[in-house]
Formats: structure tokens, C-alpha cells, sequence
């Protein structure tokens, strides 16, 4: 989704927005933006492209000395991919940046008379022609007034070209971070990997409050203008984290930070074999009058979920509902006050699950966020937050988040089976010095990656690719076919296996690839049977199992063994396999694999 980035102070302003746009180029955009003030005077220039960020730099004065200025990638949602309805939109004395949605900006349009100063298709220029209509010099007093008009979510970063060297912001739902490093000067981005280059110091801007930038500082007030305090956080990764650092895309080094990713995420929350949540704030009395559970979340997220669903209503018996966040608020929620509401997400910031959440704290006090981004919506709206430590995510495509989610997963299922009774200690202990091997399991399962790679050849003509699997192997196979998806587009379907031949199975011919994942021993033979009847179809079977060796032409084509581990871990080394698969099917399609076509990796809007 759309990237902001804002800078005043000592150093040039040009190539801290332009770097900066660079590191939220894996965010998703199709169009990029700047807006300065040119040499330090009252006149705001504006350089954009419907482009990325190198022809924005193409674009753009080479020796622009400007100290001051805002910038945006555009993730189109309102009017097409164009120049002009690129970021930043300037109107009269007002050029501002925007991320998120008016959603009343046809109102406004005539309530104020805006439209003959329009020259995009975009609510954004709508907002700015109405900052523009209601200034008379004072910036802060034209943002009083304007913002209680807008309906929808925001994050502005305004110029009034009146006022060289100050960036004015505010936002409603849509996330924005800033800080202040001595020296250097005030930041302000969509997150912080904008301004990760300058400082690991940052606050989140708080809704509804006025915030202005100078190069001495930053000043945050209320609506009412009462001054408000600003709180920093910190994080403790660095900016080597949010670089490729060597490999040659972020998914691929992504890939292979999941072993580090599942240690930072687990150790700390296993003491003595047993689930540990004291240092994360969460009390065991969270969980100890609990009837049932509700994930909510979307896409790899809720991918996670299921895997926690099948994990907790098989192992502990305990009714697990996953539902996709984007129509949770249109079913009617069976959710009592017992119902403990897991929200699922990454980025903490994805508008889908923010919202259900919303509802969801209507009916219960139990709820508990499973997030990533430190400090992020979601995180912060949740009653309890169990962070998982995967560091920064930049691809598109989630691989290490999902895998720290689904260890989380396995982690509250465990105190949950304890806490409700449902299973005993030493059981408990079992499970979880189970799941301190995961960590190395991967790193063994890495190492089949060139076999993953040599394996797509045969896959990157096909038009379409089915996953299938019985339990843990059929909700793993889901986030199977969404990595292919996202990044291959290839069009690619998970089936439970008993389910292919109750229509599927149509589908499958020559050539097909299925890659079926058979780990579960409970069901092994029956997934078997299913296998060879697509593979008796003529499909190009691929198999993960735990079997050393399958030498049998009709079950497969192409089989890779994964460690032998218990049955409900399986799922950490089948997803490495399935990441490595979709990975490589993208390099073979000649696609970025870390940044697909139509895709953002944080989700803002409906
Ligand atoms: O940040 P979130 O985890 O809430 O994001 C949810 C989905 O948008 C995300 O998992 C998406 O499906 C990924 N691109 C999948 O790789």
C-alpha cells in the first residue's frame, strides 16, 4: 500500500525521500512522488511519475539543495495509474501526501465547491483543495478545521508553501510513525523502515493529534491545541535487517532467517518445557475461562490460523472458528464474553482484521493479538499481545512471519491444553521440546533448496497447480498454493485430498503439477490412495513426505523427504519446501518474486 515519507533539517532533504521511498518500494506502489521546498524558500516544487522510484529519481534535480520536503508511493485505489494521479497534490499554498481513503470525498467535493480546482481523478486532491479552501496562514488552525470533515481513513503529511521548512501531519486509522535524531533532523513515514538508516528511536503518531516538524523539533497537539507528550519506542533491529545483505531477493533471505526468527520467537516463552507468558503481560487467567476461540485474520495470517485451529480442536478439543477477517463483520459474530478472539497479522496494520477486531472487543474482553510490527495498530487496539520476533518482514509474500505465527500457534495451543485442563504437564513438556527442534528442522530442510529449484523446470509453463493434503497437511497446503499465487501466478488451489474427487479432479491432466503433502501418519495411506489416482490422470506429481526413499513410479514424479519429526511439526519443514517451490517458480516466470504485480504487503484498505 501507499508509502509516505517526510524529512526537515540539516541534511538534504531529496536523497533521505528518495532512499526512503526505496525502502517502501516492497510495500506495493505503481506510481512515486516528491514535494520540497525549493531552495529553502516559500515555493513548494514537485517532481512525480507514474514509475517507481528510480524514474522518480530520473525525474528529479540532481542538485536539489532543499533541506526540507514529503514523498509518497501511490498503491492506486481511487482513479487509474497516471502521473497525475500521483502524490503529492498540490493546491494552491496546500501540497500534501496521502495514505488511505476518503470516503466522503464526493460530498465534500460539492459542499465546498472543489471540483474546478481538480485535476486528477483522486480523493486526495479533493482533501487537499479543501486544506487549501479553509487556509488563512495558519496551518494549524486550517488542519482544525478540516479534519473533523473528512469520513475514512488518513495519514497527511502537509506543505502550506507559506511556511518553508515545516511539514504539518495528521492521520485517523492509517498508520504513521516519526522521530527527532539530534543532528540530523525530524522524520515522519508510513513505518520505519523509511527512516531506519537515521534511528531506531520512534513514536507512533497518535490519531486525531496535529503534528509539526521544524528542523528543531517536533510539536504534537490535540485538536483543541493542548499540547500533548510524545512517547518513543525503540527496536532492536538494525538496518542490515531490511537489507538483502547478499542474497538476491528478500524473500530468499527471508527464507532463511526462519530458523533465527522461530528461536527469538519460542525460547524465551518455554521455561522448564513448559509455556511461559509471564514477561509478555498475558495471564494464565486469559485463558482459564475460555469455551471456545476465534482467529481472525487474512491471507498467510489466517493460514496460520488454521493451522492453530486444527492443532488446538484435535490435539486439546478445544471449538476453534477461523474466519476471514474481511467478512467477519458481515456474518453475525457467535462470540460470548468466554470466546477469546486471536487476531492474527504481521504488520498489525491490515484494515481487514483491525476492523473485525473492533467488533469483536463489542462482545468480548478476551482479546489477543499475534503481530509482528511492535507498537502496531492492531497490536495496540488488542487487550494482550503476543509478539512474535520474525524481524522486519519486506517481501510481499510472507514466509518467516508465517512461520513464527504458526509456532505461536503451537505455543498458546499448549497453554491453553494446560490451562483448560484439557492435557497433562508432561504432555505439555513433550510438545514443546518437540517444537525447540523446529529451528533446526528448517535449517536441515533448507538444505534441499537447489532439489526445490531444479524441480520448478517442470512447473513454469503450467497454468494451473493444485497442493493437497489430509489435516495439518491440508491447511499447510493453503498457504502452499497462496505463496505460488502471489508470486508465480500461476493459478494454484489447495484441496483436501479426500475432497479432488468430488469435482477437482476434473481438472487434472497432463502435465499437471500436484504437489501433494503426505507427513500425517493417521492418514498417510489414505492421502497415498488419493495421490496416485491424480498421478493415474497423468498429473506431474511432487511429494513431501517423512519416507526416506519412495521409488514407485505411480505415486510420484518427484519426491522430497523432509526430517522425520512428529507428525504436528511437520508443517515447519513442508512450508519451507512449499516458500522454496514458489519461490524458485517465480525466478523460473522471470517475476520479482518481492514485489508482484497488483500487491501491497500492508493491507490499509478495505
Ligand atoms: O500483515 P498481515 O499479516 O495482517 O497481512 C495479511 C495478508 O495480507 C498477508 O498475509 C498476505 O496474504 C501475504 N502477502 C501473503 O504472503
Amino acid at each position: 500500500m501507499c508509502g509516505i515519507i517526510g524529512f526537515t533539517g540539516k541534511r538534504r532533504a531529496q536523497e533521505i525521500l528518495l532512499n526512503g521511498l526505496a525502502r517502501l518500494e516492497y510495500r506495493g506502489y505503481d506510481s512515486a512522488g516528491i514535494a520540497y521546498f525549493r531552495d529553502d524558500q516559500a515555493h513548494v516544487s514537485i517532481r512525480k511519475t507514474a514509475g517507481k522510484v528510480h524514474d522518480l529519481r530520473a525525474v528529479c534535480d540532481k542538485d536539489n539543495e532543499s533541506h526540507c520536503g514529503i514523498g509518497h508511493t501511490r498503491w492506486a485505489t481511487h482513479g487509474g495509474v497516471s502521473t497525475a494521479n500521483a502524490h503529492p497534490h498540490r493546491i494552491g499554498k496546500v501540497s500534501l501526501i496521502h495514505n488511505g481513503i476518503i470516503e466522503n470525498y464526493h460530498e465534500l467535493c460539492s459542499k465546498y465547491d472543489l471540483t474546478s480546482t481538480l485535476m486528477s481523478e483522486t480523493d486526495t486532491e479533493v482533501a487537499a483543495a479543501l486544506f487549501n479552501k479553509l487556509y488563512d496562514g495558519d496551518p494549524i488552525a486550517c488542519i482544525k478545521k478540516a479534519t473533523p470533515l473528512f469520513v475514512g481513513s488518513f495519514a497527511f503529511c502537509i506543505l502550506f508553501s507559506d511556511h518553508p521548512g515545516e511539514i504539518f501531519a495528521i492521520r485517523n486509522v492509517s498508520p504513521m510513525v516519526a522521530t527527532y535524531a539530534e543532528g540530523d533532523g525530524a522524520f515522519i513515514a508510513s513505518d520505519l523502515t523509511a527512516f531506519i538508516d537515521y534511528s531506531k528511536n520512534y513514536f507512533i503518531v497518535p490519531e486525531y493529534q496535529i503534528l509539526h516538524m521544524t528542523k528543531d523539533g517536533i510539536d504534537l497537539q490535540d485538536l483543541n491545541g493542548k499540547p500533548q507528550e510524545i512517547t518513543y519506542l525503540s527496536v532492536d533491529w538494525d538496518v542490515t535487517a531490511a537489507e538483502k545483505e547478499g542474497y538476491a531477493h528478500y524473500m530468499i533471505k527471508e527464507i532463511h532467517e526462519q530458523p533465527q526468527a522461530i528461536h527469538r520467537t519460542i525460547d524465551a516463552r518455554i521455561k522448564d518445557s513448559l509455556p511461559y507468558f509471564e514477561d509478555d503481560g498475558i495471564p494464565d487467567s486469559l485463558f482459564s475461562d475460555v469455551s471456545d476461540i476465534t482467529i481472525i485474520a487474512c491471507g498467510t495470517a489466517m493460514y496460520a490460523g488454521m493451522v492453530g485451529k486444527t492443532l488446538m480442536q484435535n490435539k486439546f478439543g478445544i471449538g476453534v472458528n477461523v474466519v476471514v477477517a474481511s467478512e467477519f463483520r458481515y456474518e453475525r459474530p457467535v462470540i460470548s464474553e468466554h470466546t477469546l478472539v486471536i487476531a492474527v497479522s504481521q504488520s498489525g496494520e491490515t484494515i481487514d482484521t483491525l476492523e473485525a477486531l473492533w467488533l469483536a472487543k463489542k462482545h468480548t474482553e478476551k482479546t489477543l493479538a499475534v503481530v509482528n510490527v511492535k507498537g502496531s495498530t492492531i497490536a495496540r487496539e488488542s487487550h494482550y499481545v503476543f509478539y512474535t520476533h520474525a524481524g522486519p518482514e519486506i517481501a510481499v509474500a510472507s514466509t518467516k512471519a508465517y512461520s513464527v505465527q504458526v509456532a505461536s500457534m503451537y505455543l498458546l495451543a499448549a497453554k491453553l491444553g494446560l490451562v483448560l485442563g484439557k492435557t497433562s504437564e508432561d504432555a505439555v513438556k513433550e510438545f514443546l521440546d518437540g517444537l525447540r527442534c523446529v529451528p533446526d528442522l528448517i535449517e536441515k530442510t533448507l538444505s534441499l533448496e537447489s532439489r526445490a529449484s531444479a524441480l520448478t523446470k517442470r512447473m513454469i509453463n503450467a497454468e494451473h497447480a493444485f497442493y493437497i493434503g489430509r489435516g495439518l497437511d491440508y491447511t499447510l497446503s493453503m498457504e502452499g498454493a497462496l505463496k505460488l499465487k502471489e508470486i508465480s501466478y500461476i493459478h494454484a488451489e489447495a484441496y483436501a485430498a479426500g475432497e479432488l474427487k468430488h469435482g477437482t479432479i476434473a481438472l487434472v491432466s497432463e502435465g499437471v503439477p500436484v504437489i501433494a503433502v503426505a507427513t500425517q501418519s493417521g492418514v498417510y495411506s489414505k492421502v497415498i490412495s488419493n495421490i496416485r489416482e491424480v498421478k493415474a490422470r497423468g498429473a506431474y506429481v511432487i511429494l513431501i513426505s517423512k519416507d526416506r526413499k519412495i521409488s514407485d513410479k505411480s505415486i510420484c514424479d518427484i519426491h522430497l523427504s523432509i526430517p522425520d519429526v512428529r507428525d504436528e511439526l511437520a508443517v515447519f519443514p513442508s512450508v519451507v519446501i512449499c516458500q522454496l517451490i514458489a519461490y524458485y517458480a517465480s525466478i523460473g516466470r522471470g517475476i520479482n518474486p518481492d514485489q508482484p504485480r497488483n500487491l501491497a504487503k500492508s493491507v490499509t484498505v478495505e
